[in-house]
């Protein structure tokens, strides 16, 4: 087994369940230590106590912002410095944009992107000082393209991709990275915990994510593209959401005719 992070610092936002938790332990056989954030402490225990390694459980809501800085400040007195911080934690959505409530396209807005965002500027000045720190973010596909009943989730993860494009730019001479990661479908809660138009989980697991990619091989290869230093990178993407991705680029009309009867499941 190969050791490509050993005694490397990595935070994990979405740490309690599916990629998140798979990537904690993916991160822990390579030597990191860990600190696992999400809002359920006990879930986030049970995956600590699975990785062979030092590993903080963090708890913390992507919703509240203003908690970040003490966050941050815990989380330095622990290790001293973060090496990388993994932007996963999130939620999707199964509804029309027309039957979807306002204060729901604002919470997967909240989750999704300003979540990431804020925690990154409360990283930022640290990682700075030492010129070091690499920030990876799992968007989507969805990043990329847009389908039926994903209005709000599509456009935060298309967020995601604005705002750290830029960032790259930005913290490039300081030593910094960025890494966009596109997963397709993968087998984790994402489509039960997903949020219905009235901001109630939706509670099934849909078709794609039943057949998805496990999430234990897409954490693989996550940590590929990290130790690589990828810019961006897809990930379990085959089948239609692969096609979905070379249509937009090339076939982009073609594409479109497709998703006006797709709804992916
Ligand atoms: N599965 C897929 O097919 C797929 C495809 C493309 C992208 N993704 C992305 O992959 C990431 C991980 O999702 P997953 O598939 O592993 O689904 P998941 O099993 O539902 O995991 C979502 C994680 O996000 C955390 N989370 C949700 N709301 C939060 C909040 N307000 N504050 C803090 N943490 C929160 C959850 O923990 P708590 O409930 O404990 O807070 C959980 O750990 C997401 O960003 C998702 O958009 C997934």
């Amino acid at each position: 087994m190969r050791r490509r992070f050993e005694g490397q610092v990595i935070w994990i936002t979405g740490a309690s369940s599916g990629i998140g938790a798979a990537l904690a332990e993916a991160f822990a056989s390579e030597g990191a230590r860990l600190v696992l954030s999400a809002r359920r402490r006990a879930e986030l225990e049970q995956v600590a106590a699975r990785c062979s390694t030092e590993a903080f459980v963090l708890p913390l809501n992507l919703e509240e912002p203003e908690t970040f800085p003490a966050h941050v400040e815990a989380a330095l007195l622990r290790f001293g410095h973060i090496d990388v911080v993994v932007h996963n934690g999130g939620i999707s959505q199964r509804s029309l944009a027309q039957e979807t409530r306002l204060d729901v396209d604002r919470r997967i807005m909240d989750v999704n992107y300003f979540g990431a965002v804020a925690l990154t500027k409360a990283l930022l000045p640290s990682m700075v000082k030492r010129k070091a720190g690499h920030f990876v973010v799992v968007s989507s596909v969805m990043g990329k393209v847009g389908t039926p009943q994903r209005s709000a989730y599509a456009a935060s993860k298309h967020a995601l991709h604005g705002f750290f494009d830029c960032l790259r730019a930005e913290i490039a001479d300081d030593g910094l990275f960025v890494t966009l990661v596109c997963p397709g479908y993968i087998q984790t809660d994402v489509s039960k915990n997903a949020l219905t138009g009235d901001g109630s989980p939706k509670n099934e697991v849909g078709s794609d994510i039943a057949k998805g990619h496990p999430a234990d091989l897409t954490a693989r290869q996550i940590l590929n593209a990290v130790s690589k230093k990828t810019s961006e990178t897809y990930v379990g993407a085959f089948g239609k959401e692969l096609l979905a991705l070379l249509l937009k680029r090339f076939l982009p009309g073609v594409l479109e005719g497709l998703v006006r009867n797709a709804v992916p499941k």
